[in-house]
């Protein structure tokens, strides 16, 4: 595949901002990467995978490759689990589905989650009390400037909530080409989320299992969360703040409603989209629904930033920092973004 020059990265990232790359290129083997760096007469400036985690609020200047590493392979299994291997470039929900169709569980709690197989370990994808971390086995990635391949372990990656070594310290130095799965023959089923009972008993379902589950968070997911295929988004745009338990309370005191959940180390998360629903551009008007020209603050789950059409990286961007300046007037509490800006 050739470098393209001056191309349009609408179509590759799930906000659907039209932001361009002065270089492009796909490739789909460590190979066609050697060469494309190779041949490049500027460094690479990023990797985009899905694309839905990320916000472009200019122009790149420099080189984008885009991951297209595909194919699913079992490569192995003992008594317990099934280890399977999906390029980086793979559709997440995709290959989710895949192994429900075999029955190996551990990602049902995971469906729907846009985006594609190599972002899964970069930011340690999560939800309805699952995070990739729990069926992660390896993965291998491709040095950008060394060009040697390495592979990297769960101790390696440094997993925590939305985060790991790729996202921070690794951050555009490495290419994640493989990543493999440790899935289980006897499912463990996670119900814990209320969310989850409330829909499987809604559903009917008497009998647990994977499918089901599955199911129940596709339901879910689809009833609050905008299908950036209509309206661009990438997901939760901020992160769950946690703080200390004596700060938590003394906020119960005056906001008696505040939603927040107590982590294992003592401090409390609190839920964001909560903060953000009950703080807005002036008093009494609510962010939660609030749109100014083409972006705005999604209906049903105010973490989620959306594009209704045209609107620029910075537009979301200024939008994300009003909501955050007017956080942190009401509650004291800092968001912090979870969403890559580029
Ligand atoms: N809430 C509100 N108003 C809102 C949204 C949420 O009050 O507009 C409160 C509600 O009380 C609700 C609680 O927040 O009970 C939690 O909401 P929800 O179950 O929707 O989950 P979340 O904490 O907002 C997180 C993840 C999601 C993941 C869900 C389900 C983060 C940043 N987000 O959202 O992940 O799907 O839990 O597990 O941790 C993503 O990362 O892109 C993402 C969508």
């Amino acid at each position: 595949m050739q470098v393209q020059e001056n191309i349009s990265l609408k179509q590759y990232n799930t906000f659907g901002i039209d932001a361009r790359a002065r270089y492009f290129g796909k490739f789909s083997t460590m190979e066609a990467l050697a060469t494309l760096l190779d041949n490049s007469k500027v460094p690479a400036a990023f990797i985009l995978g899905g694309g839905s985690n990320i916000l472009l609020t200019k122009d790149i200047d420099g080189l984008v490759l885009k991951n297209e590493v595909k194919g699913i392979e079992e490569v192995g299994e003992d008594e317990r689990y099934i280890y399977v291997e999906a390029g980086a470039g793979e559709n997440w929900h995709q290959f989710v589905q895949y192994c429900i169709s075999r029955n190996w569980a551990g990602l049902e709690n995971l469906s729907l989650i846009p985006g594609n197989v190599g972002a899964s370990p970069m930011q340690n994808i999560g939800a309805y009390g699952v995070e990739v971390k729990e069926v992660f086995n390896s993965l291998t990635a491709f040095h950008i400037h060394d060009k040697t391949i390495h592979t990297f372990t769960p101790g390696d990656c440094a997993f925590g909530y939305r985060e790991s070594v790729f996202k921070r310290k690794y951050r555009n130095q490495f290419v994640i080409m493989r990543v493999c799965f440790r899935l289980r023959k006897d499912p463990v089923f996670h119900t814990g989320y209320g969310a989850i009972r409330e829909e499987l008993e809604r559903m009917g379902v008497t009998t647990l299992n994977i499918k089901a589950i599955a199911q129940a968070v596709i339901n879910i997911r689809s009833s609050k969360l905008p299908d950036p295929a209509v309206i661009g988004n990438a997901g939760s745009f901020f992160k769950n703040p946690s703080i200390e338990k004596s700060t938590y309370l003394k906020l119960k005191e005056k906001f008696p409603v505040i939603v927040g959940y107590d982590n294992p180390d003592g401090t409390v998360k609190l839920a964001a989209g909560w903060l953000i629903e009950h703080s807005g551009p002036k008093v009494g008007v609510s962010w939660k629904g609030y749109r100014v020209g083409d972006t705005g603050c999604h209906a049903r789950q105010a973490l989620v930033l959306v594009n209704y059409g045209h609107a620029s990286g910075k537009e979301i961007y200024a939008l994300s920092e009003a909501i955050m300046r007017s956080v942190e007037n009401k509650f004291g509490v800092r968001l912090e973004r979870e969403v890559n800006i580029y």
